[in-house]
């Protein structure tokens, strides 16, 4: 039995621990905290996963824009996402985004934008981000960077560049 809920204080430690064992280094633990202390951060989106009272899986979505031409576009990040190793592949991670998905949607967010594994991603809805007019800060192939659209048309019309905050700079 697995709940998902928004993240509490009580639970910063428990989420540093689950990045720094699912990716085997410190710098997407690190980057949670640092956007936790940004203006990009949105306490209710960043969620836990919990099986008997311990922290098994972590997902954020933090403030990101789409820089085009006569305009900022919000949108969101989904990054890092994280599943305790002696917990993966048991759809944790999948619970966690389709919990986490709904949410973005019912606070009025219409565009979610990841850098990860297209077979993974696609299953929620992502598809390919250049081939509806964004373009990454950084290099990334093509099929890694991915879009999802919560509202109907959310991007229609938009062409520009997905803009990070600097607590990215450093993962
Ligand atoms: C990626 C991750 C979050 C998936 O969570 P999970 O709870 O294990 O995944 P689920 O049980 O929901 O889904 C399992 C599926 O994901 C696939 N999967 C697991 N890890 C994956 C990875 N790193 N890349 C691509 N696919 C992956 C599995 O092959 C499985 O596919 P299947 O359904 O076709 O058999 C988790 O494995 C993890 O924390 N990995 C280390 C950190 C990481 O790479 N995070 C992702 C950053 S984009």
């Amino acid at each position: 039995m697995i709940i998902i809920r928004p993240e509490t204080s009580d639970d910063f430690a428990g989420i540093y621990e689950v990045n720094k064992l699912a990716f085997g280094q410190e710098g997407e633990a690190q980057l949670v905290d640092a956007i936790r202390r940004s203006d990009n951060f949105n306490p209710e989106l960043s969620l836990v996963a919990i099986q008997d009272e311990k922290i098994v899986g972590h997902l954020l979505f933090s403030d990101i824009i789409i820089q085009t031409e006569n305009k900022d576009v919000p949108a969101l990040a989904l990054a890092p996402l994280a599943v305790h190793p002696e917990f993966q592949n048991q759809g944790i991670g999948s619970q966690l985004i389709q919990q986490g998905l709904k949410d973005c949607q019912r606070l009025g967010h219409k565009i979610v934008v990841v850098v990860g594994h297209p077979n993974y991603y696609t299953r929620f809805g992502f598809s390919p981000a250049r081939a509806k007019g964004l373009e990454a800060p950084f290099p990334v192939p093509d099929e890694a960077f991915m879009v999802l659209e919560l509202a109907p048309a959310a991007l229609e019309g938009i062409t520009g560049m997905v803009k990070y905050p600097p607590a990215f700079d450093d993962v």
